[in-house]
């Protein structure tokens, strides 16, 4: 479902807005909205999704007309895939794609001995084939801006732990695509940003019970993208600790 796009790619001054466009993935809360909201106050338009079309569409309507189109789906959805096609198509260029949206594949997590094989399939559906059928859609648009690709990953995709296999192995090669990418498409910018771990939803679903108030938030991470996107450093995988140490506080 697609709500009204808030931006009109005409203004009412009748010229064409020059505000580069991001579309984000699973950015109704957590890292996803934290990245919206400082893009918008930075300046750029933006295209969302998430499946929860309310808490979508709360986000939306808090960033205003920053909002290009906020489109709620399943990335694991070849038709919702084609809305956000469809949307960026509309408004002409792409600058910045982010795949955010991810899945734990089953909480409680399972050890590979347990695990059952439609969460495993699931898991790589959303967070492997996903952002790879999403940006084969969006690459002419993104080659002509000379864009940005941008995974969130995980030290889960490098660092082997108990019960973390089917996000581990999906977020490894989601690693893995995003750096071939960089290779392949010289003109673009293709980065694994590994985010470190952060107090949002998706960690507590992973740590069931667990008190995870020492996590930063998200919005003390987004910096770390921010000084990437800004300095567009070689394609490559890149940690947020590494990146926040060199951000002027
Ligand atoms: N939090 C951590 O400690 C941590 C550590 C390392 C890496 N990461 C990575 O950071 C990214 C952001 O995670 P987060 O912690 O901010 O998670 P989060 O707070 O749970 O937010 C996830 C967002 O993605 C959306 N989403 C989930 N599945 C989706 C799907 N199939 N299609 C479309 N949207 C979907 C969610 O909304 P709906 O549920 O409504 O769809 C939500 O907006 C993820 O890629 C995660 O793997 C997180």
């Amino acid at each position: 479902m697609m709500t009204a796009p808030t931006f009109d790619p005409a203004g009412s001054d009748g010229t064409v807005h020059d505000a580069p466009l991001a579309l984000i993935t699973g950015a109704s809360r957590g890292f996803g909205r934290e990245l919206a909201r400082s893009l918008a106050a930075d300046g750029w338009r933006l295209l969302l999704d998430a499946r929860g079309a309310d808490a979508l569409a709360e986000t939306a309507t808090e960033l205003g007309p920053a909002v290009w189109a906020a489109i709620a789906g399943d990335v694991a959805d070849p038709r919702h895939r084609r809305d956000l096609a469809e949307a960026v198509d509309a408004a002409g260029h792409l600058d910045l794609l982010v795949h955010n949206a991810s899945s734990l594949g089953a909480s409680p997590m399972r050890r590979l001995a347990d695990l059952d094989l439609g969460a495993f399939v699931a898991a790589h559906a959303t967070n492997t084939v996903a952002p790879l059928a999403i940006t084969q859609m969006l690459l002419p648009q993104l080659r002509s801006a000379g864009g940005t690709v941008v995974s969130l990953s995980s030290d889960a995709a490098v660092e082997a732990y108990e019960t973390w296999g089917a996000y581990g192995s999906s977020k490894a090669a989601l690693d893995h695509l995003t750096r071939t990418l960089g290779v392949e498409e010289p003109l673009l910018r293709a980065y694994a940003f590994d985010p470190g771990d952060m107090r949002t939803q998706l960690h507590q679903e992973a740590f069931p019970g667990e008190d995870i108030s020492d996590r930063p938030l998200p919005e003390a991470v987004v910096p770390a993208l921010l000084r990437l996107l800004s300095e567009r450093p070689g394609s490559g995988r890149y940690h947020a600790a590494d990146l926040l140490a060199e951000v002027p506080r």
